[in-house]
């Protein structure tokens, strides 16, 4: 290579022709030599080694190979470099004069690719895992409970029948249901609906018999009985969940009805109106000779025809 040191933005000229221009300048870490120049040619930065330069001038430099031939030298990749400012290396400025964001040196191999380095890293990572687990270890049980919990499938007092005035006419019970975990205990207000059907009525929920409610291993924990009149409806919208109330319609008389996208539900829970996929979810129940009420808070999932029971 000619003693002149090529320069950024310098024409770069094959043996028949311009072919574009000096973008970067690489040099040797540790001759402190230019090694490559970076050209930038047809859309594309090609490593030219500093061995193919045949003289350098004031505003070009000259390639002792042809235009088609700059397509052969590899492709430059910015990541395996760093530039002079990023990088102390001692007099390298003084002896390669470019702009300093400007000369490149590659990458260092041991930080580039370092599998001892690696390794402590991922052992420290994984002392750091361990550490922290007995910490973490009571909110991720909490976080995930519902994916492991076994159905609660205890009996919950919500209310007497007395409140009951009139058959067929839905009554809303309001109720805490307690929830026990091992990081917080809390209770939810929560509300069902329950009927007190008249036989019609009743032989339209129990138009395929008795309704029968199961565990998480398929095994039956409550029958309801198409002799009971009372029955219980989920107090959560089958189709997204929403609370829904007992109303007045202008046209379909009283009806359960969803605000939120106005599912309408008759007093069997069949659906009459709306995106609801599924009739209104029946609950397990038992009334006492007190009259009590008391349920399973079965859950089903929202926005499926069939009742896949999630709680
Ligand atoms: S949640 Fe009730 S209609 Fe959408």
């Amino acid at each position: 290579m000619a003693s002149a040191q090529p320069k950024i933005k310098s024409k770069v000229r094959c043996l028949d022709g311009e072919v574009g221009e000096i973008v970067h300048v690489i040099a040797d870490p540790i001759s402190l030599e230019i090694s490559h120049i970076v050209v930038r040619a047809n859309g594309t930065q090609r490593q030219v080694p500093a061995s193919a330069i045949a003289a350098v001038r004031d505003d070009s430099v000259e390639l002792l190979c042809n235009a088609a031939q700059i397509a052969g030298y590899p492709e430059h990749k910015p990541d395996d470099f760093l530039t002079s400012k990023q990088v102390e290396i001692p007099h390298l400025e003084n002896k390669v004069h470019v702009e300093p964001g400007d000369l490149l040196v590659p990458f260092p191999v041991l930080e580039k690719s370092c599998p001892r380095r690696n390794f402590f890293a991922g052992f420290i990572h994984v002392i750091g895992a361990l550490i922290a687990l007995p910490l973490a270890w009571p909110v991720l049980r909490f976080i995930t409970k519902p994916m492991y919990a076994p159905y609660d499938n205890h009996w919950i007092k919500i209310g007497n029948v007395s409140k009951i005035k009139t058959e067929d006419v839905g009554v809303q019970y309001i109720f805490k249901k307690a929830f026990t975990d091992s990081v917080l205990q809390r209770e939810e207000d929560k509300n069902h609906w329950v009927i007190k059907a008249t036989p019609e009525v009743l032989k339209k929920i129990y138009k395929h018999g008795d309704i029968s409610f199961t565990d998480e291993k398929g095994e039956v924990i409550w029958v309801n009985k198409q002799t009971v009149p009372y029955v219980a409806f989920a107090g959560k919208c089958p189709h997204l969940g929403c609370g829904y109330k007992w109303r007045s319609h202008k046209t379909l008389g009283q009806v359960f009805l969803c605000p939120c996208h106005l599912s309408i539900y008759d007093n069997t829970g069949k659906v009459l109106d709306g995106p609801a996929p599924r009739p209104l979810d029946v609950l397990p129940i038992k009334v006492s000779a007190t009259g009590d009420i008391e349920i399973i808070d079965v859950e089903y999932k929202a926005g499926k025809s069939e009742l896949v029971r999630i709680a």
